[in-house]
């Protein structure tokens, strides 16, 4: 057998028993090399009358994390890895598979394929394919369901979920299970692969698939489509375990593949790829290579209102311990509560114990005195939304704090630069921009301002890591990258209702593309009385030339306030809601003011306005240098906004629906509306060189 050091498959004998060893950092994807070694492996340990049994096993801290994705988009490379994994399961000697950490997609697959799976502690088995818009390829659907049962292995192919060694064991997908590291765990698959010797071997796929309960499908199917918003992959997955029911093994494979190959060649497949990629290119940032975090031990936090509470609570679950300010001893006895009642709702739901909960509030004070923070590596200022405020505790922050502290920002939309210049060190000073509910949702836009330094940033995306959140960077201006497409699509909505559309009307639209609310029942989640109050601020600063609709501060005149109050947009109870008929004579009465003839908005036209008004100020935020890449701008918007992550982002689905088309939309509207539809030039500049969003993403 030829031994290379460099090679990614290396086969050991030891005691009659065949090691193979998969090494393909980082995480032993399934290459074309990975597909070829272990085949051809197998072949030779088969050829070999002094190798008795074969194990298979993996360096490093993964097993197999499934298909190389970067072949995807590929020509096929032979051999096929069903190639692979029939000549595993066909091998007339005992074949055991060695899982040290992940065993995922294709990994699993893999060991699907071997007569018998044993674990280490951190085994982690999974088929996330669908996660990519994908279903398992390589017989998952065909075996899993003959394994475990139907219902449990729908329950993990279609969500993607990884189960851990004590599930899979108990689910039967895994044998045997040890302690220790690597070595501890091959040694016991040695010894399991000794004994099988000689043992009929367990094929799965000679396995009878149990048929499940007669409604189960039907039930199921309809389970699922209410969670994938558009989503085609859970469906299909649920299609193709199916088949695991109604067919022959061999039949079953043909219709998983045939699912499995029209689904990678899918728009849907190319931008959840581009998800998978861009979540973890969003933290390397051009330029900042080099620059070495800070330390990040001690946090701080002022303000506990919404925002502050939430952020409390983030950091406590990520291990560290909070000192909270707040300017009086009743402001800090409600922002205790605040944070209290945010873990209750963990309690509530069955998330974290009591005792968990004590635990966490241990490790948490809440003071008015600034002494306190003399030690702290780390503060997030989350105080009321105004600069004077700001300024005030941005200096006793700066008077207080140690040298080399991080002061960060929460603002939403004050000017970064100006609350900087508040300080003697604005070097020092960084927008850490969290979205509502802090502790729940994963973004954190890493504001940077004129003067902030590079390590003061990375030190942004190592904390932002550490909190398990998605650490996007964005230059200073109004509303940072979401916030600022976000009044494009809101404006946008606005004028579509004083022209014609209703709220449900838009709102049902733009849930049909993915999201999981329309703008209307966000605000009226949001309350209305906030971004009302945002707008009497502003309104000494409007230009009195730009289109103004003043429908929203009506309703907020009228006491309606959003779901706080019972109504807004819509009329609630008991958790229904229903179009607020108030409302909608407000709007009809204010496009009367205006003169306006109302018309007919189809699904399609709101769709498209909402998805175009957001790709153009996506493009203008490129341009401006406010995100670097359109990568950025995609996290943004799927992290940070519910954008449907099957759609890439926005800057993803403009690529999708080709630039050409999205430009001549955008020429339409602006015959009519020239001064909101003017053309990001950037998005004019592509469309004459021939090149796509993508391009800009190297
Ligand atoms: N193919 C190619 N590259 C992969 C990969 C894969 N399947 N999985 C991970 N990588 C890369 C990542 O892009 C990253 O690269 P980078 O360093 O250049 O950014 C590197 O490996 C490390 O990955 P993570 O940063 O995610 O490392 P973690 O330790 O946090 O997580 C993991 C490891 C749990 C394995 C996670 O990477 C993961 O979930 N990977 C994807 C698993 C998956 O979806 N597998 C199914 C693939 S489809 C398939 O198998 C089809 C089959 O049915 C035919
Ligand atoms: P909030 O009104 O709920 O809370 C503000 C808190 O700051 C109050 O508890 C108040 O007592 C405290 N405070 C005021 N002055 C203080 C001082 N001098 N020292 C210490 N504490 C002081 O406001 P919210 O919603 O939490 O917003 C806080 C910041 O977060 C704002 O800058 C806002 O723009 C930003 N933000 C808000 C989001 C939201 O959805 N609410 C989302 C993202 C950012």
């Amino acid at each position: 057998m030829t031994q290379q050091e460099d090679a990614v498959i290396t086969v050991e004998i030891e005691d009659g028993i065949a090691i193979i060893t998969i090494n393909n950092p980082p995480v032993n994807a399934i290459s074309q090399a990975v597909r070829q070694g272990l085949k051809e492996a197998i072949e030779t340990i088969n050829s070999d009358d002094s190798i008795k049994a074969a194990v298979i096993a993996a360096h490093g801290r993964t097993f197999i994390a499934g298909a190389d994705v970067r072949e995807f988009g590929k020509p096929p490379q032979p051999p096929s890895l069903p190639e692979t994994i029939s000549a595993i399961e066909n091998s007339e000697k005992p074949v055991v598979a060695a899982i040290n950490g992940v065993a995922l997609g294709g990994g699993l697959e893999i060991a699907l394929g071997c007569h018998y799976r044993i674990a280490g502690p951190k085994a982690r088995v999974g088929l996330p394919e669908v996660t990519l818009g994908l279903i398992p390829g390589a017989g998952g659907t065909q075996r899993l369901p003959r394994l475990i049962g139907v219902e449990a292995a729908l329950d993990l192919i279609s969500s993607g979920r990884h189960a851990g060694v004590e599930e899979g064991f108990k689910l039967g997908i895994i044998d045997g299970v040890t302690d220790g590291e690597n070595d501890d765990i091959k040694d016991f698959a040695i010894n399991f692969a000794g004994k099988a010797v000689g043992d009929p071997l367990p094929q799965i796929s000679a396995m009878e698939t149990a048929k499940p309960a007669d409604d189960f499908f039907e039930t199921q199917q309809k389970k699922l489509a209410g969670k994938a918003r558009g989503q085609l992959s859970p469906l299909m997955a649920l299609d193709a375990v199916k088949a695991a029911v109604e067919l022959p093994f061999e039949d079953g494979i043909k219709k998983e593949r045939e699912i499995f190959q029209k689904l990678r060649d899918s728009d849907q497949a190319k931008a959840l790829r581009h998800a998978f990629f861009a979540e973890r290119a969003v933290s390397k940032v051009p330029g900042l290579e080099n620059a070495k975090p800070r330390t990040l031990e001690t946090i701080a936090i002022i303000g506990g209102g919404t925002m502050g509470a939430g952020i409390t609570v983030a950091v406590l679950r990520s291990g560290f311990d909070v000192i909270m300010i707040e300017c009086d001893a009743d402001a800090v006895a409600r922002g205790q509560a605040n944070v209290a009642k945010n873990l209750d709702g963990y309690v509530s739901r069955g998330r974290m114990t009591k005792d968990q909960k004590s635990d966490l509030l241990e490790r948490f004070t809440a003071t008015t005195e600034y002494s306190e923070l003399s030690d702290v590596d780390v503060v997030i200022e989350a105080v009321f939304e105004n600069l004077d405020v700001k300024k005030d505790v941005f200096q006793k922050l700066d008077a207080a704090m140690k040298p080399g502290a991080i002061l960060a920002s929460n603002t939403s939309y004050l000017d970064l630069n100006q609350i900087a210049a508040f300080t003697k060190r604005p070097e020092d000073v960084v927008g850490l921009h969290f979205f509502s509910p802090a502790h729940v949702m994963r973004l954190l836009e890493i504001v940077r301002g004129d003067k902030t330094s590079d390590d003061v940033l990375s030190s942004g995306f190592a904390f932002a890591k550490k909190l398990g959140k998605v650490g996007v960077l964005s230059g200073v201006c109004d509303g940072f990258i979401g916030n600022r497409i976000l009044a494009q699509m809101r404006k946008q909505a606005d004028y579509m209702i004083e022209d014609g559309a209703m709220p449900s009307d838009v709102d049902k639209a733009v849930e049909g593309l993915g999201l999981p609310m329309g703008p209307f029942r966000v605000m009226d989640m949001a309350g209305l009385d906030i971004s009302w109050a945002a707008r009497k601020r502003q309104a000494p600063d409007r230009d009195p030339n730009e289109r103004y609709v003043a429908i929203a501060d009506r309703i907020c005149e009228t006491g309606y306030f959003g779901q706080k109050t019972g109504s807004g947009w819509y009329v609630y109870d008991n958790g229904k809601y229903e179009p607020n008929p108030d409302a909608e004579k407000i709007i009809l009465e204010e496009s009367g003011k205006k003169n306006i003839t109302r018309r007919e908005f189809a699904p399609q036209e709101i769709q498209d306005r909402i998805l175009y008004a957001m790709i153009n100020e996506g493009a203008k935020i490129l341009a401006e240098g406010i995100a670097k890449r359109p990568l950025d701008i995609d996290m943004v918007e799927v992290f940070g906004y519910g954008f449907p992550r099957w759609r890439g982002g926005p800057m993803c689905t403009a690529d999708l629906i080709g630039l050409p088309k999205v430009l001549d939309a955008i020429k339409g509207f602006e015959q009519e509306d020239p001064a909101f539809w003017k053309p990001a030039s950037l998005l004019v500049n592509l469309v004459e060189t021939g090149k796509d969003f993508a391009s800009l993403n190297a």
